[in-house]
């Protein structure tokens, strides 16, 4: 495989970007591919390379790289204008159409980024209750804002920064619980009255995939209800991937706000923060609680994001996506239990995650234990066959509607042909 073009562009970049990538959890050893163009479920680098995706560019692409309904929808704004600082046409239909479907949508807000969203949501749910403190999940990641910068660490404590440049005093307030563990989370709503809400993926997915135990969610929004404290789903990777009502549709529990990104933006930037009607009208204008944007609302957004829903709303789209992922899902487990490599691989809906040292992973700390270089091996594997993964252990594997049998059928052939050659 020819990758000179990439290594060139990459020791280009690693001179004018920090580690030659615009987020890091992009960069890998010895340098990483530059992107040419991609089509479905396949992306091709600089030098002409290949590759199955299962990056999928970490979430928003549910319908395929270069769509072409979502393409045209894209241009057809694009004639009209990209950007107006005023309502616009699509922004209104796709808020008609978050708040139509999303359970815990009674109004919406736009923003840009997932990062936005919970920033503008974490002021919200402390304006709100006019308390200070934010509960978050040991290994769950919500971008890159002060208050939910805070370092995985086991124990419902004070958290430290996981960033220099974040005051300690930002991360004062803000106290780490374990996902799947309702009682811990309980008893530190018990001891402390100054809890403004939890924010939490209601399905885990940046310490790969983590689901939740049977009755956990309930019970987190029984716990919040009865502590006066508010239930925020970051739903920023599982918005319209669990169904088309979200994880939260998909589980029957309605957090009090709820935040998204990825899917809704349609592969353009996009993030939007909902809820109750109550909580959502503190926000300004109406209320005192400050959330704004420039780009909030993006027509061209909000159209490549509406056609995407669209699409994704169309009869058996989410089920036939679901079958074709546990199929494969199925198969890599089948070739795991039979080479002997101790590991696990989680799943639901389209994500999936490939965990190896360990059998069963249910909250950030055990996805600490995961084998990092037995992934970094496969991973660098994978690639060299053909199969681009998201570099890091703690990513997911994202399938999308435009993965076809034969994608399919690489990936398990690939994932089978590592195994075999894994010494043990
Ligand atoms: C659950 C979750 N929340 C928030 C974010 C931040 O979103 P963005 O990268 O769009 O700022 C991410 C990003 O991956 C995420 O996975």
């Amino acid at each position: 495989m020819r990758l000179s073009n990439s290594e060139s562009e990459a020791g280009q970049l690693r001179r004018i970007t920090p580690g030659g990538v615009s987020s890091p959890v992009r960069a890998f050893k010895p340098f990483p591919l530059v992107i040419d163009s991609g089509q479905g479920c396949r992306i091709t680098d600089i030098d002409g390379n290949d590759y199955v995706d299962l990056c999928m560019a970490y979430g928003p692409l549910i319908v395929g790289h270069s769509c072409p309904r979502v393409a045209k929808a894209v241009r057809d704004q694009t004639k009209k204008g990209s950007v107006f600082g005023a309502p616009s046409h699509p922004e209104t239909k796709l808020l008609e159409k978050i708040t139509s479907t999303v359970p815990s949508a009674e109004m919406c807000r736009m923003a840009v980024s997932g990062t936005e969203a919970t920033m503008h949501a974490v002021r919200l749910a402390r304006g709100y209750t006019k308390k200070n403190g934010i509960v978050k999940l040991n290994g769950g990641f919500h971008g890159a804002h002060n208050t939910v910068l805070v370092a995985a660490g086991s124990g419902s404590v004070n958290g430290t920064p996981s960033s220099l440049g974040v005051p300690e005093d930002d991360v004062r307030n803000t106290y780490l619980v374990e996902y799947n563990d309702a009682g811990m989370f309980e008893s530190l709503l018990d001891r402390n009255e100054d809890i403004a809400g939890i924010i939490m993926e209601p399905v885990m997915g940046n310490v790969g995939v983590v689901t939740p135990k049977k009755g956990y969610l309930a019970e987190m929004r029984k716990i919040t209800k009865e502590h006066g404290a508010l239930l925020i789903f970051d739903e920023v990777i599982t918005g319209f991937r669990l169904s088309a009502g979200s994880a939260q549709g998909r589980f029957g529990v309605t957090p009090d706000l709820t935040t998204m990104g990825k899917i809704i933006g349609g592969g353009y930037p996009a993030g939007a923060f909902m809820g109750k009607r109550e909580i959502m009208e503190m926000v300004a204008p109406n209320g005192p609680v400050y959330a704004a944007g420039t780009f909030a609302g993006n027509p061209v957004s909000a159209a490549a994001g509406l056609e995407t829903i669209d699409i994704m709303a169309e009869k058996g789209r989410y089920d036939s996506l679901e079958k074709k992922t546990q199929t494969l899902v199925a198969r890599m487990r089948d070739a795991l239990e039979d080479s002997g490599v101790r590991g696990c691989i989680q799943s639901i809906a389209s994500m999936f995650s490939i965990y190896f040292g360990v059998d069963e992973v249910t909250n950030g700390s055990d996805a600490q234990k995961a084998d990092r270089d037995m992934f970094a091996e496969m991973f660098d594997y994978m690639l060299h066959h053909g199969v681009y993964l998201p570099p890091g252990p703690m990513e997911v594997e994202f399938m999308s509607a435009a993965h076809d049998e034969e994608a399919c059928e690489k990936i398990a052939k690939t994932f089978e042909g590592f195994l075999k050659q894994v010494k043990k």
